[in-house]
C-alpha cells in the first residue's frame, strides 16, 4: 500500500514536472501506459471457504485447490473472465459478497430460497444431500434418531438448518463449529454423537480418516435434495451471464465430466451435468 502510494505520488510528480516545463504530456503517458497495450483485464475475486475437501481446500503448499477451483477456472476460461481465489471463512462469506469484498462465491453453497433474497445464484452445478456421520458402533439408523443426541454441524450451513429444525431453535444439544472438519474432529474425540453435513465432504473425510472409525448413515427420506450454485451480488447480471455461459460450455464440451471424474473417480450422474 505504501509502495503504491509512493509510486502514484512519483507519477504525479512526473506529470506535474512535465506540465511545468510545458513539454507535451504524451511521452509521459506513453512511458507509463502505452496506448498500444490493451487496458488491464478485470480479475474477479472469488470467496471460498477452503476447508471443504474435496470441493475447496488447501494443499500442502497452501494453494486453494479442489473440484470448485478446477470447475470455476474452466468456467471462467469459457465465460471470458479472470478469477483469483481468496480463502474466506464461511462465517463471513455472504457478507463479503454483499459488502463488495468478493465478486463471486464458489463454496459448495446450496441454493436456498432464503439465500436467494440476498444474492443471485448461477445455474446449479452439483447435486448434494445431507449425510450423517457417526462412530462405527453407533446405533443411529435414521435422522430422527438424532433428536435427543449431541450433533455437530458447521454454523449456518444447511446441515445446521436441518438439525435446528429437528431439535428446535432452543436446543442445547447442537454444537456449532467454524468448519465441517472441526465438527468431525469433535465426533472423533467423542464430544458429539453425530455430525450432519453435505454428503460429498462426509464421504471424503470418512474415506481419508480410517482411524476415526466412522460410518455414514444415509436418510434420503428425511433430507431434501440440494444443489450447489455460484453466487454473485444481487443484480450483478453482467458477471452472472458470463458465469452461466461458461458453465453451459463446460457441461457441453465434457470438461465438467472430466473434472468430476478427476475429483470423485466416477462419471457424473446424468442429472449433474445435463448436456
Ligand atoms: N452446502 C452447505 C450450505 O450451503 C454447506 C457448504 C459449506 N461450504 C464450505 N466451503 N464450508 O450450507
Amino acid at each position: 500500500r505504501h509502495f503504491l502510494k509512493l509510486a502514484s505520488t512519483l507519477a504525479m510528480g512526473l506529470v506535474l514536472a512535465a506540465c511545468s516545463k510545458q513539454e507535451p504530456a504524451a511521452p509521459v503517458e506513453a512511458a507509463s501506459a502505452p496506448a498500444s497495450e490493451p487496458a488491464p483485464v478485470k480479475v474477479y475475486t472469488v470467496g471460498t471457504d477452503a476447508a471443504y475437501a474435496p470441493f475447496e481446500y488447501q494443499n500442502e503448499k497452501g494453494e486453494i485447490v479442489g473440484f470448485s477451483v478446477d470447475l470455476l477456472t474452466a468456467v471462467a476460461e469459457k465465460g471470458g473472465f479472470q478469477v483469483k481465489f481468496i480463502n474466506t471463512p464461511w462465517e463471513g462469506i455472504f457478507n463479503a459478497l454483499t459488502q463488495g469484498d468478493r465478486d463471486l462465491l464458489i463454496s459448495s453453497i446450496t441454493i436456498t430460497d432464503e439465500r436467494k433474497q440476498t444474492m443471485d445464484f448461477s445455474d446449479p452445478y452439483f447435486d448434494a444431500i445431507q449425510l450423517i456421520a457417526v462412530k462405527a458402533d453407533s446405533k443411529v439408523a435414521k435422522f430422527e434418531d438424532l433428536k435427543k443426541l449431541k450433533v455437530g454441524v458447521q454454523t449456518g450451513t444447511t446441515g445446521d438448518e436441518v438439525v435446528t429444525k429437528l431439535q428446535g431453535k432452543t436446543s442445547t444439544l447442537i454444537k456449532r463449529f467454524e468448519s465441517t472438519p472441526l465438527a468431525l474432529k469433535e465426533l472423533e474425540a467423542g464430544g458429539v454423537d453425530a455430525v450432519v453435513a453435505d454428503n460429498g465432504v462426509v464421504i471424503h473425510y470418512v474415506a481419508n480418516n480410517p482411524d476415526a472409525k466412522f460410518k455414514t448413515v444415509a436418510d434420503t427420506k428425511s433430507f431434501a435434495p440440494e444443489q450447489y450454485g455460484i453466487a454473485v451480488k444481487k443484480g450483478n447480471a453482467e458477471l452472472m451471464a458470463m458465469i452461466n455461459k461458461g458453465l453451459a460450455a463446460v457441461k457441453a464440451d465434457g470438461s465438467y465430466a472430466a473434472i468430476y471424474k478427476k475429483t470423485f473417480g466416477t462419471e457424473p450422474p446424468a442429472a449433474a451435468a445435463p448436456a
